[in-house]
């Protein structure tokens, strides 16, 4: 059912407490999401963004609760992809004349889903909709996260329809970023940031100083995913503009592998010697074949250094490292430092090949690396702790 956030725009999008990976497998939702779709009702009727396809129905259905759908003047779409627009078939047999408003890549998009040529009208930055007492007003935002998105903005009631900027992958029945438990929702914000939005902080940073420079009135950010923040809507762009700016903590995350445990081991040995040079630092390790991929990425995304380690396999690494080294790829991270170690019985490639993937990944290498023969001994398990320290006095 459809929830009032002002006179006139209502929330009518969907929670989704039970979905727990995102992106088919590739990111994981341990908190659900939501689609959040918005109807407003001004002199005319204007629609913003639908949900993901399985929804498609109830969507409709419930829609149909808050208007006669032969009155929605307009649909605007932010974004094309399917969480947002799956619903749009179901909902452009019933009225399908009504134009569709996006950026020309949205057209392109919409059109690469659907295979429909729908009513559409191309907008561009600064390209204003009246609507009644208020405007809606476009502004491109490519690769925030794709080449299609844009942001509406919505004059008199002071909303930005942000999209999948400033969104979290959390389900909540209680709508609001001042009603949800708050670090529970930074750490899905910074989550969302640093495995979908990290590659574009360059684009992240200008669009926000451009939208800043329009000098708009802000009581609200309507995201698409998770909560509306209206409780200091600044507050979420402030951390925007830290995060894509080289964020780092005070942090070291070691992310390893193993096959009989001593690449495990060389790893904590590794964090006491950091621990001997650094008090204060937080370390943390991951076994990257068991722990959670996404939230390993948002732990590197708050480190200033990583180590990586794998022993060797079959002249190269273990396939979990592999997977983790291709994402870490992705999201072209900056100013952080790294270094690889593992064990090895006989040929021993894995750490050199792990340093020249986190080379080749903008990771600045601080050293060749660790490699040590079968299992640690004493004076092995010395050599590593000498490691973790000579890693932390570099930083
Ligand atoms: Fe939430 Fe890019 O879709």
């Amino acid at each position: 059912m459809g929830k009032k956030l002002t006179k006139k725009v209502t929330w009518v999008g969907k929670v989704d407490w039970t979905l727990n990976t995102f992106h088919g497998e590739e990111l994981s939702t341990h908190k659900g999401t939501s689609y959040n779709s918005y109807l407003i009702k001004d002199q005319k009727n204007v629609l913003i963004d639908t949900v993901w396809r399985p929804y498609d129905k109830e969507f409709v259905r419930n829609l149909k609760k808050e208007i006669d759908l032969d009155k929605i003047d307009f649909i605007v779409v932010n974004h094309g992809e399917t969480d947002h627009s799956g619903a749009l078939p179901e909902l452009m047999r019933e009225i399908p004349g009504t134009p569709i408003y996006c950026t020309a890549n949205g057209i392109k998009s919409l059109k690469g889903h659907y295979h429909a040529d729908w009513n559409f009208v191309q907008v561009k930055t600064g390209q204003e909709l009246k609507i009644g007492e208020s405007n809606l007003i476009f502004v491109e935002a490519p690769m925030l996260h794709w080449p299609d998105t844009m942001f509406t903005y919505m004059t008199g009631e002071n909303i930005l329809f942000s999209n999948d900027a400033f969104g979290q992958h959390y389900a909540t029945e209680l709508l609001y970023n001042d009603c949800v438990d708050e670090a529970e929702l930074f750490y899905e914000a910074m989550k969302y940031y640093a495995n979908i939005l990290t590659p574009f902080s360059s684009q992240v940073i200008k669009k926000i100083k451009e939208v800043q420079s329009f000098n708009l009135p802000l009581d609200m950010i309507c995201t698409s995913h998770g909560v509306i923040w209206r409780d200091r809507p600044e507050q979420i762009i402030e951390r925007y503009l830290s995060w894509a700016d080289r964020y780092s903590e005070n942090q070291i995350t070691v992310i390893f592998d193993t096959m009989w445990d001593s690449t495990r081991r060389m790893a904590e040995l590794i964090a006491e010697g950091i621990r001997n040079i650094d008090k204060n630092v937080t370390i943390k390790l991951f076994h990257c074949a068991k722990d959670d991929k996404n939230d390993i990425v948002t732990e590197v995304f708050k480190s200033k250094a990583i180590l990586v380690g794998s022993p060797a396999v079959n002249n190269g690494f273990l396939y979990s490292i592999g997977g983790m080294l291709e994402m870490l790829r992705g999201m072209k991270f900056k100013g952080k430092k790294a270094a690889a170690f593992g064990s090895y019985g006989w040929s021993g490639e894995a750490v050199k090949q792990i340093g020249e993937h986190l080379s080749a990944s903008g990771f600045e290498l601080i050293n060749d690396g660790l490699r040590l023969t079968w299992v640690p001994d004493e004076k092995a398990a010395e050599e590593c702790v000498l490691f973790g320290e000579n890693f932390a006095k570099t930083l």
